[in-house]
């Protein structure tokens, strides 16, 4: 927990002549804390809906500081990241704290390429699911099902448990992603290989079939991994905070991972992906534009330009910019620069990027806004976007799962503020 505090606050309430004196703790950097958790015996809540001000807990994984558009794992800004590492590497570095010698690199990368098989009995879970279900209801089904499978590695106060757990995790979500596809499709699952990296493996099991292998392009691999990469971890987002809460019960790391890929679902979180080109799609061609934005300006109009706005970045998504260069690298790659699509989306980035609206309110373009047009031209289809998110996000979920059960943790569980009936009688 948090170190001695460095300052103090004095909350002064009408009507009482004493203040409360609160601890303000400092981290190694960013905005200082004010501990209220000594509020509830002076009979005050604290209100904050959409925690919008609160930390939730002490970490030492990732920093985001929204203001300047930076975003740190373990101290390593993510553009170092994205241009010098790879996925498996940031994996073992929110696990560990520390970057993998070549050894110790090696060691992890076998470790998950020897646990991307999933069970045979789970393979037929799938065919409970209808063909049209969302990959994304089987994913949580799957995942959730994975603690049916490993009572041998489920006790969460074992380290060397959690441990191989987070290798089963990071190695099998790829698998898992692809299964759900290869169910949509109608077509035979396709084993894990490994003599294949893990973005290659991924696209081979989602691409190739029994009768034809599936040439990987080191391009298209390379945007695959660093799509991944980007979505590793950000902190205590809606999903990281619901796995912490989850796996704060106690419950088991699969359950609370689980937990965690629901809470991703939602077009806010993780689906903003999917949303986006299922806008583009609606939005039709570059004339409707201003008529899309003039909606997303008007207060009574629900619609919103999906992949703009961030509850943290109020300046360029850092992510983003990275996406930004591995979009136009896939592009070439595949020869579709003139994809209306693309032509659509680089006039909205364009127009909201000027106009007064979107300027005032600092909102830029998300991660969101060119993984989708990155995911769509290498022919993955639009459903299958946020299983991508999910499984890139899942050594973040672990990583702070493992944090909070390593050190002393307390079960989640806020307040609020009533507002119903008091108390009355039942109808004689
Ligand atoms: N289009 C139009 N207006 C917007 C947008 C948008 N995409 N995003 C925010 N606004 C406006 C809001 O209407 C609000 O206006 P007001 O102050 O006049 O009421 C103001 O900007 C602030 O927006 P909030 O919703 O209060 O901001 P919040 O931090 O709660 O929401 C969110 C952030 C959910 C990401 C929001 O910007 C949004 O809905 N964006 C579109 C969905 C999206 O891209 N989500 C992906 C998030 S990133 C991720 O999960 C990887």
């Amino acid at each position: 927990m948090t170190d001695q505090a460095t300052k103090h606050a004095k909350l002064t309430i009408d009507g009482v002549s004493d203040p409360i004196e609160l601890p303000i703790y400092s981290g190694s950097v960013g905005p200082d804390v004010i501990d209220v958790g000594k509020l509830t015996s002076q009979g005050y809540f604290t209100y904050d809906p959409g925690f919008v001000s609160t930390a939730s807990c002490d970490s030492e994984i990732t920093y985001i500081d929204g203001d300047n558009g930076v975003l740190l794992h373990r101290g390593y800004p993510i553009e170092q990241l994205a241009e010098k590492s790879d996925y498996l590497e940031l994996c073992y570095l929110l696990l560990n704290g520390e970057l993998p010698n070549s050894a110790e690199s090696a060691d992890f990368v076998d470790t998950i390429k020897h646990h991307t098989m999933v069970n045979e009995q789970l393979r037929s879970f799938f065919k409970g699911f209808s063909p049209n279900a969302h990959p994304m209801a089987i994913l949580c089904g799957v995942v959730g099902a994975l603690s049916a499978f490993y009572h041998d590695s489920t006790d969460i106060d074992n380290a060397e448990h959690r441990k191989i757990t987070a290798h089963r995790l990071i190695a099998k979500m790829p698998t898992l992603a692809a299964m759900s596809y290869k169910h949509a499709q109608g077509q035979p699952f396709i084993y894990p290989r490994n003599d294949l990296g893990y973005a290659e493996n991924f696209l081979h099991m989602m691409f190739a079939t029994p009768c034809e292998d599936y040439q990987v392009s080191p391009t298209i691999a390379k945007a695959m991994d660093r799509i991944f990469l980007l979505h590793a971890d950000h902190e205590q987002n809606a999903s990281t905070s619901t796995v912490r809460l989850a796996g704060s019960t106690g419950a088991n790391p699969f359950a609370s991972i689980a937990a965690g890929i629901a809470a991703l679902w939602g077009p806010s979180h993780g689906g903003a992906n999917e949303a986006v080109l299922n806008m583009l799609d609606e939005i039709g061609s570059v004339d409707n534009i201003p008529e899309y934005i003039k909606k997303a300006k008007d207060k009574n109009d629900p619609f919103r330009i999906m992949g703009f706005g961030h509850r943290v970045y109020k300046n360029y998504d850092p992510r983003a910019k990275v996406m930004q260069q591995t979009c136009h690298e896939v592009l070439e790659e595949l020869g579709v620069e003139d994809n209306p699509v693309l032509a659509m989306a680089r006039e909205l980035e364009r127009i909201a990027l000027e106009d007064e609206y979107f300027v005032e309110k600092r909102l830029y373009p998300n991660v969101d806004f060119y993984s989708g047009i990155i995911l769509k031209a290498i022919g993955i289809p639009v459903e299958m976007f946020t299983v991508i998110f999910a499984t890139g996000r899942t050594p973040g979920w672990i990583a702070h799962w493992n944090e909070m059960i390593s050190g002393p943790y307390k079960i989640g569980r806020p307040r609020q503020l009533y507002k119903g009936y008091t108390k009355r009688d039942y109808p004689n």
